[in-house]
């Protein structure tokens, strides 16, 4: 099997075994589907992916989710929409439906949440109440009516949620489904109801189940040992089985970020198959983010599907480059979760930090397709070669224009480069390597070590530096995370005194956290923060729990709520934000994880992009990167 050959299911042929799956992408308004979400998904059809899944429908008024969630009775005229879509680009077009029970919302739908026994969600705390049969009867009849819909709207077939957030995987599970009645006694029942409705509502139509094969929850629910079961009695009533990891324990799951090794779900998509034969087709997820991993595990007879989401939204051609030898040319996803997570306080739209155009089809120009080649004219002079610096450079080389990036280090990449010295946070670089080989293709010439103090150049993209400190010192003791992770990046043991080590963390980001598990190793330390929790921003991409598990493991001592007011030869004094009271720490050093600031720019009104502006993040280095460099190479 290989990942471009076409795979038939019932009935219906996918032009590759190429999966984008199912998402939360904050792009739907007033419960249905947006051009945005549509340009979206057919940016990634275009780009050769055989069967696209969409956002999942909640198939009852009863489950609001999140703010942004579409539901059946709004999102059906959508889905025609989505399905000529599709079928316009040559891909399979089929609808996620499902009910978050206990993991949905009141927030939204002012109403109790349903569930199959009264069992708060671990994420919420909020008490659903326990389904009694009619409420069981018209999630079943929402079932049937969605895929009856689906039908309808031209969608090839639909997908059940038995993943992360739904109610049939509560059913379904131990850890969930306390009922005395039927449901309780035989846990595979409502599932198999509800792919029964789904067969019912849309005859001939292609029934997929996503299922949790691992809830990640040692003491109970559904694992290796007890899926097993399930998957008998399941299996010959879908059309495929997508396997995943995933449960309320599991937060992060089933998109986890770099910290989690590629691919790791493969070992539940062998136990399927080796228990249910040829019943049903496999498909797997989980950080499948490389061409050679999905070859790899079709080869080897493990699934008959590959599930690349994140992938996709990085690099939405990845099937056609992959499929016209060009795999080498394909954006990497890094796993990051920075933007293509969306369920946090901002409530923010899909987006890739490498990409980001996605989410934004409709507003952010294509490089590759809205260029004209402007060969011949004056070489464009780019000054500092991080992200923003080498996203400006490669959209100006795709228009046809010749392009010189100087840069005064010795290696590409800026902040990336250093904060990828960070462990467990090498992938970052990946992005860096990717963009410098585009580059290098296109016929950039890069200058490194370069002198560029001076230099006049068309873009400045220097990046920042440390901020100055705004506590008290008495100099020396102090080191900034930045220059400790330039040390480890070029291979060497940070230069600091024994003793005790603070690393003080106002920004509660993940280079503190990976710091301070690294330094560890060879001094007692302490982690600060202002927070309440420390890598309190990490929450956004879901690694919070697990950066504090990393903490704890590695036996950092944490002080919460204090500010560092003022340090000296051998002391750090923090001062509590709650009572105001001020504690002397014997420390070696300080380590500094703070904020940057821009670095000074020596050529007035000169057009800038990247953390020259403002330091901020990868993605808003590479957007005002491409922006520039959209400008520049028409100009
Ligand atoms: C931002 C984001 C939101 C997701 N939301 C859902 C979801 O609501 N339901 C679901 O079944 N899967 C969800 N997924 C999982 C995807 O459908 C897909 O299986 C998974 O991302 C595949 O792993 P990969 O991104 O590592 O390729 C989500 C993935 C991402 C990246
Ligand atoms: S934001 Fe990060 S994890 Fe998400 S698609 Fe882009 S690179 Fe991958």
């Amino acid at each position: 099997m290989r990942l471009l050959e076409p795979v038939h299911l019932a009935g219906r042929t996918a032009r590759n075994r190429l999966i984008f799956g199912p998402h939360v992408t904050n792009l739907c308004r007033g419960r249905a589907f947006t051009p945005d979400l549509l340009a979206y998904y057919r940016r990634r059809a275009r780009g050769g992916c055989g069967t696209v899944i969409a956002e999942e429908v909640p198939v009852h008024a009863s489950d609001w989710p999140y703010e942004y969630a579409p539901v059946i009775d709004l999102a059906a005229e959508g889905w025609s929409r989505f399905a000529g879509a599709m079928h316009e680009e040559g891909a399979l077009a089929l609808g996620a439906i499902g009910h978050s029970g206990a993991q949905g919302s009141s927030a939204f739908s002012q109403r109790e949440l349903f569930a199959p026994s009264p069992v708060p969600d671990v994420a919420t705390r909020e008490v659903p109440k326990e389904m009694e049969t009619e409420d069981i009867e018209a999630v079943l009849d929402g079932f049937r009516t969605a895929a009856t819909a689906a039908a309808a709207a031209g969608l090839d077939g639909v997908e059940i949620n038995a993943g992360q957030h739904s109610l049939v995987r509560q059913f379904l599970s131990s850890l969930a489904n306390f009922r005395g009645d039927g449901y309780g006694a035989d846990k595979s029942r409502f599932a198999r109801e509800a792919l029964e409705h789904v067969r019912a509502g849309f005859p001939g139509g292609i029934v997929g189940l996503r299922l949790a094969c691992d809830e990640l929850a040692p003491w109970g629910g559904l694992s290796a040992t007890t899926v097993p079961q399930v998957l008998r009695a399941l299996a010959p009533l879908c059309d495929y089985l997508l396997v995943c990891a995933a449960g309320p324990y599991a937060g992060q799951y089933p998109r986890p970020d770099m910290q989690t090794p590629e691919g790791f779900a493969r070992p539940l998509a062998e136990l399927a198959r080796k228990t249910v034969g040829g019943a049903t087709a496999i498909a797997v997820q989980g950080s499948i983010v490389s061409v050679d991993m999905a070859e790899d595990i079709l080869a080897a007879g493990a699934a008959d599907l590959v599930d690349m989401t994140r992938a996709q939204i990085a690099d939405p051609d990845l099937a056609v480059k992959a499929g016209a030898g060009r795999k080498h040319r394909i954006r990497p996803c890094v796993l990051c979760n920075q933007a293509c997570q969306v369920r946090d306080a901002r409530n923010r739209r899909v987006s890739c930090i490498g990409e980001p155009a996605a989410g934004h089809e409709l507003r952010e120009a294509d490089p590759a397709a809205t260029l004209v080649p402007a060969a011949g004219r004056q070489p464009i002079v780019v000054r500092g070669a991080g992200p923003a610096g080498l996203e400006a450079a490669r959209v100006v080389a795709l228009a046809g224009r010749r392009v010189r990036l100087i840069e005064s280090d010795s290696a590409c990449g800026g902040a990336v480069r250093t904060a990828a010295a960070s462990p467990g946070r090498e992938r970052l670089a990946r992005l860096i390597e990717w963009l410098e080989a585009e580059c290098r293709e296109l016929g950039v010439s890069i200058e490194l070590s370069a002198p560029t103090e001076g230099a006049s150049a068309d873009l400045v993209a220097i990046g920042g530096q440390p901020a100055a400190p705004r506590y008290a010192g008495e100099g020396g003791g102090v080191h900034p995370a930045e220059r400790l992770l330039e040390e480890m990046r070029h291979g060497r043991v940070p230069d600091l005194p024994e003793g005790p080590l603070l690393v003080w963390d106002p920004v509660g980001g993940p280079v503190a956290v990976s710091l301070a598990v690294a330094l560890v190793r060879r001094h007692p330390l302490i982690l600060a923060t202002p927070d309440a929790v420390a890598a309190s921003m990490v929450a956004a991409t879901g690694d919070l729990a697990a950066a504090n598990a990393r903490l704890m493991a590695a036996g950092i001592a944490i002080r919460r709520n204090v500010h560092l007011v003022a340090t000296g030869s051998g002391w750090a004094d923090l001062q509590s934000r709650v009572t105001g009271d001020i504690e002397r720490l014997e420390v070696a050093a300080v380590i500094d994880a703070g904020f940057r600031q821009p670095r000074p720019v020596d050529q007035p009104g000169v057009r800038i992009a990247g953390d020259v502006v403002a330091p901020r993040t990868i993605l808003e280095a590479i957007l005002e990167g491409r922006r520039a460099g959209l400008a520049l190479a028409v100009a």
